[in-house]
C-alpha cells in the first residue's frame, strides 16, 4: 500500500520558521520519523513530496497511483480551490494534517477549502500530526 505525504508552501523552512508554533524539527527530521513510524504496518510505503507552488501539487495529486494521501497544505489549506479540486478528481482517500492546531489561530486559518475532499483531519500535535493521520488512513484503507 503506497501512501504519498504531501507539504506545501514553507514547509521546508522548518524548525528556523516560528518553533514556539511548529516545533523545532526539520521537515527531514519529520520524515524520518514517520518513516520509522510506518514500519509498524505491514506493506506500508511511503512517499514524500513538498513544493511551495500551488501547481506543482496539483500536478502531484494528479499524477501519482498512491492509495492514499497525507496532506499538509500549509497557507493553501485556507485558499486553494484548486488543491480542493485536484484531491476531488483524483477521488484517493486523503488526510489533511497540520502541525500547529488551526483551529486556535487566527480566524483565516479556520477555514479549510480542502477538508471538502478528505476523510479526515489531524491538528495541533506537531510532528505525531501525521503519525496520526498514517494510523487513520492506513486503518481506512484495510477496512
Ligand atoms: C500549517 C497551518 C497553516 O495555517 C500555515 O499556513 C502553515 C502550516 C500547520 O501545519 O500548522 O504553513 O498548515
Amino acid at each position: 500500500m503506497k501512501i504519498l505525504v504531501i507539504n506545501g508552501p514553507n514547509i521546508n523552512m522548518l524548525g528556523k520558521r516560528e518553533p514556539e508554533i511548529y516545533g523545532s524539527m526539520s521537515l527531514k527530521n519529520i520524515e524520518d520519523e514517520l518513516f520509522e513510524y510506518s514500519k509498524h504496518f505491514e506493506g506500508v510505503q511511503l512517499e514524500f513530496f513538498q513544493s511551495n507552488f500551488e501547481g506543482g501539487i496539483v500536478e502531484k495529486i494528479q499524477s501519482t497511483d498512491a492509495h492514499g494521501i497525507i496532506i499538509n497544505p500549509a497557507a493553501y489549506t485556507h485558499t486553494s480551490v484548486a488543491i480542493l479540486d485536484a484531491l476531488r478528481a483524483v477521488k484517493i482517500p486523503a488526510v489533511e494534517v497540520h502541525l500547529s492546531n488551526v483551529n486556535s489561530r487566527e480566524n483565516y486559518r479556520k477555514i479549510s477549502y480542502v477538508a471538502e475532499a478528505c476523510i479526515g483531519s489531524v491538528s495541533g500535535f506537531k510532528q505525531n500530526s501525521y503519525k496520526m493521520a498514517l494510523f487513520g488512513l492506513v486503518n481506512f484503507l484495510n477496512e
